[in-house]
């Protein structure tokens, strides 16, 4: 059984930033591309330099900064852009430059208003022209997901001819199911002459939520490369979430998969870019969300006291929280109530905790959460009799 590395190029600072309302100024951004290559991203995307002087500044900056990760900028098919983002990126150890164009029947009709040939003519000419500038060129096909296979086999393979080292296959709109994703990958693995010399990497939109599935669909089908983003942040309904995929790779597929994440950095890299961007992380989002590790109601807190793996996958410090959450609330039982007594410093007899209880769902019918301060405070009217 084959034991694929999957590089994690992180989109964060570049397709992550797209987000309304959101605007990293550069020092944020360097903080940020310095929290990614501890965290083990492969290939950081530091953004579109010719799309604002800020841009350029801040993949310039970053570029001085980043040691061991490849630093790419994206960039059209086009010279000017190609130039700028060239320019960008020249003090980075590994510099990618990452270009491309629409091959969808959509784009290529409404967008470029132009043919089928004139997109494979305008790709190559992209790829040629930067060949001479930079060697490892990503070229990406946008709106793969919608583009028919058999034109997108033929964009990929004019674009590896021409020097391409990565090519992409975003689905721009996220519009793919998992299983024709997969198919899509494979397809091009079976029928484009060349792909084995080069990387093939997904970059899945999160418009019907299936971004993180089809992402893993893509390594299945053959990708060796994942883009996506912290917290899966991103225009519209954002990118692929790293954490989320990381930990799929890592829980799900050991024998097959494997990424450089440091996964104990997680919880920290999704605070820092949620606090730099101003965007709240929602409780339930897996990994990372506030609640992801918390337990409310009674059976569940009575199993995760017992045996933790009753109702948890992952264990929280794999991911760099100190512990599960037990969360009092008027759904708790008798164990939970005794287990954060007991972390207060109370350890209660059955009478004690009978007391206990029926003072503390008085207050959990009155609030959402009984805190702990609220739980100490109920504790201190119990006689002392029958506390141990
Ligand atoms: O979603 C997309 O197609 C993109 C490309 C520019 C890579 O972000
Ligand atoms: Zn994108």
């Amino acid at each position: 059984m084959s034991h694929t590395k999957i590089d994690i190029f992180d989109t964060t600072l570049r397709d992550g930033e797209q987000v309304p309302g959101c605007k990293l100024n550069v020092e944020e951004k360097v903080i940020i591309a310095q929290q990614l290559e501890k965290l083990g991203v492969n290939i950081i995307e530091a953004g579109f330099p010719i799309s604002s002087p800020g841009d350029f500044k801040a993949v310039k900056e970053i570029s001085k900064t980043i040691k061991t990760a490849s630093v790419c900028g994206l960039s059209r098919s086009i010279q000017k852009d190609i130039d700028c983002a060239i320019d960008a990126l020249k003090q980075a150890a590994r510099p990618r430059l990452h270009t491309g164009i629409g091959v969808s029947d959509t784009h290529i009709k409404y967008k470029f208003k132009t043919t089928h040939e004139k997109i494979i003519e305008r790709a190559v000419a992209a790829v040629k022209y930067a060949k001479n500038k930079i060697e490892d060129i990503e070229f990406y096909a946008e709106d793969a997901g919608r583009a028919k296979n058999e034109f997108l086999a033929k964009v990929i393979e004019a674009a590896i001819k021409a020097g391409a080292t990565v090519v992409n296959i975003p689905d721009t709109t996220g519009y793919c199911l998992p299983s024709e994703y997969q198919e899509k990958i494979k397809y091009l693995v079976d029928n484009v002459r060349g792909i084995e010399n080069v990387k093939i990497a997904t970059h899945c939109h999160n418009d019907l939520g299936l971004a993180t599935a089809n992402s893993i669909a893509g390594i299945i089908g053959g990708a060796q490369q994942i883009e996506c983003t912290i917290n899966g942040t991103g225009e519209r309904a954002g990118n692929t979430a790293l954490e989320e995929v990381v930990m799929i790779i890592k829980k799900r597929f050991p024998n097959n998969f494997y990424t450089d994440i440091n996964t104990k950095l997680l919880a920290n890299t999704s605070e820092l870019v949620s606090n730099s961007m101003g965007v709240y992380v929602q409780s339930n989002k897996a990994i990372v969300g506030e609640n992801a590790f918390g337990h409310s109601s009674g059976i569940h807190q009575d199993g995760v006291i017992k045996h933790r793996e009753n109702y948890e996958i992952i264990d929280p410090r794999e991911v760099g929280y100190d512990n599960s959450k037990i969360i009092l609330t008027a759904r708790s039982g008798r164990a939970a109530v005794a287990y954060k007594a007991k972390a207060l410093g109370y350890e209660l007899t059955k009478k004690s905790l009978d007391l206990t209880y029926q003072s503390f769902i008085n207050e959990a019918d009155k609030y959402k959460e009984v805190s702990d301060s609220r739980l100490l405070s109920i504790l201190k009217t119990i006689p002392s009799y029958s506390i141990v």
